[in-house]
Formats: C-alpha cells, structure tokens, sequence
C-alpha cells in the first residue's frame, strides 16, 4: 500500500449486520464500546492511527516482549497466536526480534473483532514478512472463548497467546476477557499480557499529550461519523480520570438516533485506555483463573509484560 493509498479517506461502513445498532446504541446509552473503533471504515482510521509516532509512545516496548519470552523459556516456539494484531505491524517488529531465537515463529494466528484491520494485517505479512504465515479469525473475545486456536495450533503444540499493546486497557471488563482466553487456551499455553503502567505524579496533560492530534480525534469519532453524524455536530475531548486516558464525544446540537431525542451537549465515552499498576494486571489475571508468571517492567517505556498460564485443574485439560 502506498502513502497515498494509506490517508485516503475511506467512505463510512460497517462490518457486521449488527454492528451498526450496537453503535447506536451506544451513542444513546453514553458509552461506546471501544471494539467499535477498530472495526469497518474505523480500522482504516486506526490504522493511520497506528502508523502515527504518539501510537507507538503508548502501545510499542517490542523489546520488552522480546525479553520475556527469553526469560519465560519461549525461544523454541514454531507458531504464535495474537489476540488483537491491528494492523500487524507491532506483529511483524516482534517476529523480526524473535528472528534470534533457537526456533523463530513461522506461523501466526490473529484473532481480532475486526475483519477489516486482520485484513490489512495478512496483506502486510504477504508483502513485508512472507516468511510467516498469518491466519486471521474473528473473534470477539469480550463475548465468549473461541476454538480457533485449538483447531488451528500444529499437533501436541504449546503456544504463546499475545495480547499486547495494552489492547487489555480497552475491555470493559478485563477479567471476563481473559476468562475467554483461559477457556480458548490449553495447558501448556502462555498467556503473554503487554500493557502500559500508570504514571505516579504526572499531570493529565502530559498523559493525555499522544492522543491530541487530528489523527486520533478522527479514529476515535469514526464510529459515530459511520452512524450519520456529522463531523460537525460533534466536539472531541479528551481527559485523564482514574488511571484512565477517556475520550468524550459531545454533541453540538441534538440528535434522534433509534427513536431517542439527545440534546446539545449530551456525551459518549468513544475511547477508554486504562493505565495500570502490576498489582492490578495480577489481580486481573488472577480473578480469571490463570496464574501469574514472568512479570518485565520496562521502566523507560512504562511499559509491563506479565506472563500467565492455566492453573493444573480439570476444567484446564481439555477446554
Ligand atoms: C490497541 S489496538 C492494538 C493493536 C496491536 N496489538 C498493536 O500493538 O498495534 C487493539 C486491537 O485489539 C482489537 N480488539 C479490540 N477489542 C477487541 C475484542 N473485543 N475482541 C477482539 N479484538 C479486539 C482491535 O481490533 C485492535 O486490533
């Protein structure tokens, strides 16, 4: 894909028969759930988004993740699974630094909820790493687990399941996701968790200075622009509440949308990007019935990873 090819303003679309009411939905209700904001003409401004330098400020630290599958004994791994790969390039830097390995990848799975951005991740493979091959599946993992891994993972092979680029800050509620996960995985498999750490005594400006640009602002309000609302008839804010860097759209003028009469000034929450401590992603881990392993702070980058295996009970075994 060419620069040109890469800003052109894709026309507004959605994915699924669905999607389009649960956006509505959610613009009546003030809360957006962010999955929405990477699927159909939104993956396209994600991925300008992604290829924007603050993205990488915020969801890079590849070293880091190279580092902890040394440290957690994953250097002999023929296949990988990702958990939300966006536009696969963060994917392919990690490939590239487990080129050194005893046994680099040469297979990935991406399960992602948009159709569109696993779209462009297998175009980027086949183009820039035609040495892997990716499989793209959707997957919804805030809903329930999947089996694609199993029915898609090598014989008698253990695999790492990535979630990185603090995709785990955008859930609702972390703990159910990765329960999904939990029952998508078998023994043997490691869940590696990527995320950003809060910052102590640092102001909500400095922390919210990545997401003001006209390229976020764009990405963010896609959602909305794919329902009909104009780009005009909204403001964009952003804020740092409770280790949580939020995204409010705010209507300029009132709105019918599925029957409900929103006024001027009525608010959707169209970002969520939690920070945490590494209490909280062990907590977290916890709670889903996984247990903790290899924790790596990459204290320039702000930056955790933190392995996680399933627990040696029956329901592990086969599920
Ligand atoms: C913050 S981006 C991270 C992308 C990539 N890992 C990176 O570091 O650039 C979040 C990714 O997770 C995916 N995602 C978000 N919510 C999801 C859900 N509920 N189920 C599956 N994928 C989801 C998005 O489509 C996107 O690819």
């Amino acid at each position: 894909m060419s620069d040109t090819d890469t800003d052109a303003k894709v026309a507004a679309y959605f994915e699924r028969p669905g999607h389009r009411h649960a956006v509505e939905q959610g613009i009546v209700d003030g809360k957006l759930p962010l999955k929405f904001a990477y699927a159909g003409s939104a993956a396209h401004t994600h991925d300008r988004l992604a290829r924007h330098e603050g993205y990488q400020a915020v969801t890079g630290a590849a070293a880091n993740v190279r580092e902890t599958f040394r440290s957690a004994g994953l250097d002999e791994v023929p296949a990988i699974v990702e958990i939300g790969p966006g536009n696969g390039l963060n994917s392919m830097t990690i490939l590239r630094r487990l080129g050194d390995a005893k046994r680099p990848p040469r297979m990935l799975l991406g399960l992602d909820f948009s159709e569109t951005l696993l779209g462009m991740a297998e175009a980027n493979f086949r183009r820039e790493l035609g040495e892997v091959s990716f499989t793209g599946h959707v997957w919804d993992v805030e809903a329930e687990p999947t089996a694609a891994v199993d029915s898609w993972r090598p014989p008698e092979t253990p695999v790492p399941v990535l979630l990185l680029g603090n995709t785990i800050g955008n859930f609702e509620q972390p703990s159910a996701a990765l329960g999904h996960v939990r029952r998508s995985m078998r023994m043997g498999d490691t869940l590696v968790i990527g995320a950003t750490l809060r910052r102590d005594g640092i102001n909500a400006r400095s922390m919210t200075e990545p997401y003001r640009n006209a390229t976020f602002t764009e990405a963010a309000l896609e959602p909305l622009h794919a329902c009909g609302v104009s780009p005009a008839d909204v403001c964009f804010t952003v804020d740092y509440i409770d280790d949580e860097v939020v995204g409010f759209a705010v209507l300029r003028r009132g709105l019918n949308i599925l029957g409900h009469e929103l006024p001027p000034g009525h608010r959707v929450r169209c970002f969520v990007s939690h920070r945490f401590t590494p209490d909280h992603i062990h907590s977290i881990v916890r709670a889903a019935g996984l247990v903790v392993g290899v924790s790596r702070i990459d204290e320039a980058a702000n930056h955790i990873v933190v392995t996680a295996a399933k627990e040696n009970s029956a329901e592990g075994c086969t599920s």
